[in-house]
Order: structure tokens, then sequence, then C-alpha cells
């Protein structure tokens, strides 16, 4: 493990602490891991929670290596999941509580997830609610799941709105993983699109930070895009210790950490109408075009921050708005918006940029300056 990246993470309010190992060939490792840094001591169980992955890839190329190592006299328990904002549900997580009993997990086992953003959500928010919480490891193999889902505590599932279409992580606990280990070469299964999805969240943390971490992104590009094994680990390491600052400074959201959200209240209400068929990242890319249009609207960012954040995110090959999008779906995405978790008292809060790094939190902005954001991001 010499070449491996660590990143500690203390959280403020709580004697918790996430440790996030980046670099190649973890998996086999995991067994070493869980015991030093989650503390997995003999006798304890471990139950995994699996992304199957396309034609099973996750669960027969990566999670199987994982298995072997976590192998040990405590035992090792299985559930297959199928990763999609409709499996992010309840009946999924009712589903993990019966393999926990079955496996005999108690209140000194661990949960284990392994996969893509969503199972990284789902087997956080299991391990936050089984017997009031177990210890939780996650080994993320997507590109987003490495630089965000995967650290900073937040565990969740959707639920159905009452207008029709699905409230993204409605329902959900604060419950950090002790151990995140990122094994860069685990993205090589990764399909294209899904790869490049991730890189919305890394163009988000470079308007969070500033100039000098969108200049490293832009530096790094070529090799990401190639999947270079020599640049993966350092890019995913320094996008995801940008989320590691804020938490640090802001856990529980009590304010900065909302800056994390950038694009997300337009991304989410694109999300919530599933049969746009966008995936998390591609709406959180159109999300940022629409933050950064509304911010200019709003006389916050200098006219061209747009204009520049959308040509950054097409060198990234992301969407930057609707396919197809106009007529009434407008006004049904701008209702959707009314149930972002950031809003309060019925009033809607979006994070505007300013200028890389730069960005705020702005509470009830004008009906104008949120159209605006929409109007920039359909046809
Ligand atoms: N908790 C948080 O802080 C946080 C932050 C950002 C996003 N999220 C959530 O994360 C989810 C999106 O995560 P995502 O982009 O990873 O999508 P995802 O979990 O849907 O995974 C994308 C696809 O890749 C597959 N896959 C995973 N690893 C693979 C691999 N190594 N090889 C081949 N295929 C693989 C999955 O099976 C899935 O089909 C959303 O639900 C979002 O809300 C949570």
């Amino acid at each position: 493990m010499s070449d491996h990246q660590r990143l500690e993470l203390d959280l403020p309010g709580t004697d918790q602490r996430s440790t996030m190992i980046v670099g190649r060939g973890l998996l086999s490792q995991a067994g070493d891991l869980v015991r030093e840094e989650a503390g997995r001591a003999s006798g304890d169980r471990v139950h995994l929670v699996v992304d199957r992955g396309p034609g099973d890839v996750v669960a027969t190329r990566h999670a199987a290596v994982l298995e072997a190592a976590l192998r040990g006299d405590g035992g090792v328990s299985l559930g297959l999941v199928e990763a999609s904002e409709s499996n992010k549900s309840i009946e999924t997580i009712v589903q993990g509580w019966d393999r926990l009993a079955d496996a005999g997990v108690d209140r000194k086992g661990l949960v284990v997830g392994i996969g893509g953003g969503i199972v990284c959500d789902l087997a956080g928010y299991l391990a936050s609610s089984w017997m009031r919480g177990v210890r939780l490891a996650l080994v993320p193999t997507t590109l987003l799941s490495m630089v965000d889902a995967g650290l900073g505590g937040k565990t969740g599932i959707n639920r159905p709105l009452p207008g029709g279409g699905l409230g993204k992580n409605l329902v959900g606990a604060f419950w950090p993983a002790r151990l995140v280990v990122c094994d860069t070469d685990t993205l090589e299964t990764l399909g294209e699109r899904e790869f490049r999805a991730g890189l919305a969240e890394c163009v988000k943390h470079g308007l969070i930070e500033g100039e000098e971490t969108l200049a490293a992104l832009d530096a790094d590009l070529p090799g990401v895009l190639g999947r270079d094994p020599e640049v993966m680990p350092r890019f995913v390491a320094r996008s995801a210790s940008v989320k590691a600052e804020v938490v640090r400074r802001d856990f529980r959201e009590g304010g900065e950490r909302a800056l994390l959200n950038l694009g997300h209240t337009y991304a989410h209400a694109i999300e919530s109408r599933s049969e746009l068929g966008l995936l998390h990242g591609e709406a959180v890319s159109i999300g940022l075009v629409a933050a950064a249009s509304a911010s200019e609207a709003a006389g916050l960012a200098s006219p061209g921050l747009a204009a520049r954040v959308s040509r950054i995110l097409q060198g990234c090959g992301l969407p930057v708005s609707i396919p197809g999008g106009g007529g009434g779906l407008v006004a049904d995405l701008r209702g959707a918006m009314q149930l972002d978790k950031k809003n309060s008292g019925g009033r809607l809060t979006l994070v505007l940029p300013v200028s890389p790094g730069d960005c705020r939190i702005v509470p009830d902005p004008e009906e104008g300056v949120v159209m605006a954001g929409w109007s920039a991001v359909t046809d």
C-alpha cells in the first residue's frame, strides 16, 4: 500500500472519524483495512451490500475479491442490489434488514457497501438503522461515489412525491463510514457514460474550491478521460478532499455544507422526472449551468460564467441542457423544486456561483432568477 493516498476526516460534534484510502489494488487488502481502520475484531460479522453492476460485473469482478478478503472467523453474508433510483427505496432497506436478521448480524457487526452512489446511500441507511446503528465501511466503485457519495456521512433513500415523480433522498440519516476504500482499478469496468457523469461532481468541487482546482482538473482531464491508472488516484483524492474540507467545517449542514448542493436543486428536480432518463451526474451537469445562469440573472455572477461552466462540462462530455426539454416540462420541474431539502417554510433556497471559489447560499430568490436557470437549459 505504499502508493496509496490517505484522507482523515474528523467529524465535528461527534467522536467519529472517517478514513478514506485511495489507490490501486486495494480490494484484496480490504480484510486488513477493515480490521485496522474500522475496528473489526475476531467474531464480528460483516454484511456486504453489493451493487450487481451491468451483467453482474461489480458482483463477479470486484465484490468477489472483496468478499474473499473479508472472509474471516466472523463470517460474511451478502445481499445483491440492482442499482436504480427506484430501488433506492424502503423496500430494498426492508430486504436488507431481513438479510441482516438471517445472518445474525448483531450490534458488533459491520455493514460494508460496494458499488456506486446508490448502493453507498443504501448501505449507509441500512447501517444507520440496524439495531440503532452499526459500523459502516464503503467501497465506492464509480467515479461519482469515490469523489462524493462515499464520503461525508449522508445516507438516503427516495420516496414518491405527492404530485408524482420521485423525491430524491427524502428519507435518510447522517451516518458516516468509518472507512472508505477507493480502489481506482475498479473504474476500469465502469461504462463511459457513468464514468463521465462523475466528472460533474468534480467540476462542482472546482467551482466551490476555486481557480486552482479548476486548473488542476483541466490539466488532468486528458489522463482522466483515458482513465490513466497513474492519474486516477491523485485526481480522485484531490476532488474528494474538497468535499472533506467542507464537511469537516459543517458536518450536519448548519450552513456552509449546503454549498455542496451547488446545481443540485435544479438536478433533483430533473431527476424527479425519471422519464428524462438522465443519470444523477448528468442532471448535476445541467443543474450547474442552470445555477450559473440564475446567478448571472441575479446580478451575482459576471456575464460569461454560465458559458464558461458549460464549456468545461462539455469538455468532460457531459450534457448541458435537457434533451427535448421545453413546453410544460419547465412548469413541472419548477414545481418539483419545492420539495428540495434546502427549502425552509416552503421558500426555495438556491446555491449560486458568483465566481470559482465564491459560491453563495441564496434564500428566497426572485422567481425571474429561478426561471432564468430553467430557460438556459431548456429549448
Ligand atoms: N450521499 C451522498 O453524499 C451522495 C452524494 C452524491 C450522490 N449521491 C447519490 O449517488 C447516486 C449516484 O451515484 P452513481 O453516479 O455512482 O450512480 P449509480 O450508483 O447508479 O451507479 C451507476 C451505474 O454503474 C454501475 N457500476 C457501479 N460500479 C461499477 C463498476 N466499477 N463497473 C461497472 N459498473 C459499475 C452501477 O451498477 C450502476 O448501473 C444518486 O442516487 C445520488 O443521489 C449521494
